[in-house]
C-alpha cells in the first residue's frame, strides 16, 4: 500500500518521488518552507497529493509559531498559505487546501479558541483532508471501475496513481485497481510521459509492485496502438477541471484525448471534487505552470540537445469538454453538459 505523505512529530514525511523507481528515500521536512521546496522540486507531485502536504505544511508551520497574540497568528497563517500558494499554480488542490485550513483556523477563532487549541485544530484538520483524499480514491475506483470492461486494455498518462494523491488507490489508477478488484483482467499501457517520465518512473513502478500488468510505450506509441486495436478506454488524472469540464492535466493529455476521438475510445477522467473549480468558467482561464528548460534538454546530466536552442516546457495542457466522454468524482459518474453534471455533485 503505498501513502507517498505522512505526518510524524518531526515533522512531514514524504517519499521522494525525484529517486524513484530506483531508490526508496523518505524525507523529513522539518519546516514549512521545507514542505514548499518539496512541493516546488518535485518530491511530491499530482494534484490531490500536493493539497494534503500543503494542508500539513499550514499545519506545520503554524505549531511551530511562538507568541501568544491572535493577530500575529493570522498574519503568519496569511503568510504561509501565501509562500504555499506560490510553489505551483495549476493543482487547484493546493488553493482549495488553504482555502480549507483558512475556513477552519477562521471557524476556530469565532469560538474563541486559544493559539495552543487552534494548532491542534489545524493539525486535525490537515490529517483530515488525507483521510478524506483516501475515501474520496476509493469511491472513484468504485464508480470507475464499473466503467471498464472485463479483457480490456486501459491506457493512462503522467501518474495519476496512489503516489499522485493522499495514497492507497489513486484517481486514474484508482478506477484501474476498482476494475481489478471487481474481478477483471485488466492490462495497462502507461505513456512514459516526457519530459519528467512520470509514467515510465511512477506508474509502471505502481502498478508492477500491484501486480497489475503494465507495458510502458513512449508518448509517440499511443495512435499506433489505437489504430491496432490495441486500446479499449483511456483513463487519466486532472489537475485542474474548469466548471464546463474542461480538462488540465499532465502535457500530453491533450493529444491522447484527441486520438483516443479518432478511434473512438472512451476517454475518461477521474478526479475528487477538491480537483473541480466551479470558479474557473473555462479552460481558458487556467494558469498553465512554465516549467525549467532543463527538463527537456536533459535526463539526470546526459545532455539531449545542442546548447544555445528555444526549448518549450508546459507542464500541462486543456483537453476540452467535448473531448471528455465522463467525470469520475467520489459523487459519481458525471457526464455533459459538465456545467450542470459537475455543479450537480457538489449541491448533492
Ligand atoms: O507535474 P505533476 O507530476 O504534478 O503532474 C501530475 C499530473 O498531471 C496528474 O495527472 C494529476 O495531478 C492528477 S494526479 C491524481
Amino acid at each position: 500500500m503505498i501513502i507517498p505523505v505522512k505526518w510524524s512529530d518531526e515533522g512531514v514525511l514524504m517519499l521522494d518521488q525525484r529517486l524513484l523507481p530506483t531508490e526508496e528515500k523518505w524525507l523529513t521536512l522539518k519546516t514549512y518552507t521545507e514542505v514548499a521546496d518539496g512541493i516546488r522540486d518535485m518530491v511530491v507531485r499530482g494534484a490531490p497529493a500536493i493539497g494534503v502536504s500543503t494542508a500539513y505544511g499550514i499545519a506545520l508551520g503554524m505549531r511551530q509559531f511562538v507568541g501568544t497574540n491572535m493577530v500575529d497568528f493570522e498574519d503568519e497563517l496569511d503568510y504561509i498559505c501565501e509562500v504555499l500558494f506560490k510553489t505551483r499554480p495549476t493543482a487547484v488542490n493546493l488553493g482549495w487546501a488553504i482555502d480549507e485550513m483558512k475556513k477552519t483556523f477562521a471557524k476556530a477563532k469565532s469560538e474563541s479558541k486559544s493559539i495552543s487549541e487552534i494548532k491542534e485544530i489545524l493539525l486535525e484538520r490537515a490529517k483530515e483532508i488525507h483521510d478524506e483524499d483516501i475515501e474520496a480514491q476509493r469511491l472513484i475506483a468504485d464508480f470507475g471501475g464499473e466503467l471498464i470492461e472485463d479483457n480490456s486494455t486501459v491506457l493512462t498518462h503522467c501518474n495519476a496513481g496512489a503516489l499522485a494523491t493522499g495514497g492507497v488507490w489513486g484517481t486514474a489508477l484508482g478506477v484501474i485497481r476498482g476494475a481489478v478488484n471487481q474481478g477483471k483482467n485488466i492490462h495497462v499501457f502507461a505513456d512514459e510521459t516526457r519530459p519528467y517520465l512520470q509514467g515510465a518512473r511512477l506508474t509502471a513502478w505502481e502498478l508492477h509492485e500491484d501486480n497489475i500488468p503494465v507495458t510502458l510505450i513512449t508518448d509517440n506509441m499511443s495512435g499506433y496502438m489505437m489504430k491496432k486495436g490495441r486500446v479499449q478506454a483511456v483513463v487519466v488524472g486532472s489537475d485542474r477541471i474548469a466548471a464546463n469540464g474542461d480538462v488540465a492535466n499532465k502535457i500530453g493529455t491533450y493529444m491522447v484525448a484527441v486520438l483516443a476521438k479518432e478511434h473512438g475510445i472512451p476517454f475518461y477522467v477521474a478526479a475528487p471534487l477538491s480537483t473541480v473549480d466551479l470558479n474557473c468558467p473555462t479552460g481558458d482561464q487556467i494558469p498553465i505552470e512554465e516549467r525549467d528548460s532543463r527538463e527537456v534538454t536533459h535526463i539526470k546530466d546526459i545532455q539531449l540537445a545542442p546548447e544555445g536552442i528555444g526549448i518549450g516546457n508546459p507542464a500541462f495542457d486543456v483537453t476540452p469538454n467535448h473531448l471528455v466522454t465522463a467525470i469520475i468524482t467520489e459523487k459519481g459518474v458525471a457526464r455533459a453538459p459538465y456545467t450542470e453534471s459537475l455543479k450537480k455533485q457538489f449541491e448533492e
